[in-house]
């Protein structure tokens, strides 16, 4: 089983970025720190990880992913609330997407209320932090174990 861990804009300045909302923790300590509960937890996937800041490229790594993967853990960050054409790309795969927010976006300012992504995702998970990837993984795993 191959899971992709796509991540958007701005998140590579995490550790530095808005710490009191998104943790001290760089992505990289974050994405090793999965692997780690992955192994802990025995969950038998091979995981990738890709961060990028540029919508289209967003939309082409998940077209990309529908051949290679098994699913996707997807934070689109502030993508998630203006970009119809992730949506799109989201529903015209045919592996699932687990969306995955850091903070509770729906705690948050009003535009961070919506998600078009979420529309089109199996599941969403927003709030806990570092532990979101966590959760979103073995959501996905279990829900790919049943499914197979
Ligand atoms: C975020 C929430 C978004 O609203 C924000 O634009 C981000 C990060 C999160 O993980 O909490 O960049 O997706």
């Amino acid at each position: 089983m191959k899971i992709l861990i796509l991540n958007g804009p701005n998140l590579n300045m995490l550790g530095q970025r808005e710490p009191e909302i998104y943790g001290f923790e760089t992505l990289d300590k974050i994405n090793s720190e999965l692997i780690e509960f992955k192994n802990k937890e025995n969950i038998d996937a091979e995981l990738d990880f890709y961060q990028t800041n540029h919508e289209g490229e967003i939309v082409d790594k998940i077209q990309e992913a529908n051949e290679i993967y098994d699913g996707i853990i997807l934070n689109p960050a502030a993508y998630t609330h203006t970009s119809i054409a992730i949506a799109d790309a989201i529903k015209a795969i045919n592996i699932p997407v687990v969306e995955v927010h850091l903070s509770n976006i729906h705690s948050r300012e009003d535009y961070r209320n919506i998600s078009y992504s979420a529309k089109n995702t199996l599941a969403q998970i927003a709030g806990f932090s570092k532990n979101s990837y966590k959760l979103a993984l073995l959501g996905l795993y279990e829900y790919l174990k049943n499914n197979e």
